[in-house]
């Protein structure tokens, strides 16, 4: 996609050497967030491609995709699903382990939340592995759901190791 509106925002993510870690180069869209302008065009993006598509289901993966996943579901008319990180929800859970570069974690997502049949979209600020993605694919296929697509701000093809078909990021 060659829209003029990306250019605006991916100038407006800040990038934080060494962070968390020396040799880490931190893409932080805390600064996307505080551009009225490019996190509504972000947000825009995401409507504009997801509009009319069906879409039950938006399941956004904690943190991030917390913030960039309600303002989709509320335009498109999808319910909201949090997939949240261990021991956060207070229902009865399904849950998903995936590898990290030290370890692994895991996304837990509420049993009932979603319907055998019901069309999701999976919404995070970025994919590197794709380890996080995989995670959450596999709860809402598991649960029965047809998983659309994932949509992410930004792709960081460097880090692939899972390669997703349905990945869409709006820049690398
Ligand atoms: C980041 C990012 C994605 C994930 C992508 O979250 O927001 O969710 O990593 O990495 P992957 O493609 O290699 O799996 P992080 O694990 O830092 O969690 P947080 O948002 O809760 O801080």
């Amino acid at each position: 996609d060659n829209d003029p509106r990306i250019e605006g925002i991916a100038s407006s993510i800040r990038v934080v050497p060494n962070f968390p870690k020396p040799g880490i180069m931190f893409k932080d869209i805390t600064t996307l967030l505080l551009d009225p302008k490019a996190f509504k065009n972000t947000v825009d993006l995401f409507i504009e491609r997801y509009t009319g598509k069906g879409i039950d289901v938006v399941a956004g993966v904690e943190a991030r995709g917390f913030i960039f996943g309600p303002p989709i579901a509320l335009a498109i008319g999808a319910k909201f699903i949090p997939l949240r990180k261990p021991r956060k929800l207070p229902g009865a859970v399904i849950s998903e382990k995936y590898v990290l570069e030290y370890g692994t974690d895991c996304l837990e997502m509420h049993i009932g939340a979603i319907q055998p049949g019901e069309r999701a979209l999976v919404v995070d600020d970025l994919v590197a592995t794709g380890g996080t993605l995989c995670a959450a694919i596999n709860l809402l296929e598991r649960s029965g759901a047809e998983v659309v697509e994932c949509a992410c701000v930004i792709e960081l093809p460097e880090l692939k190791v899972h390669s997703i078909h349905i990945v869409y990021s709006l820049f690398s």
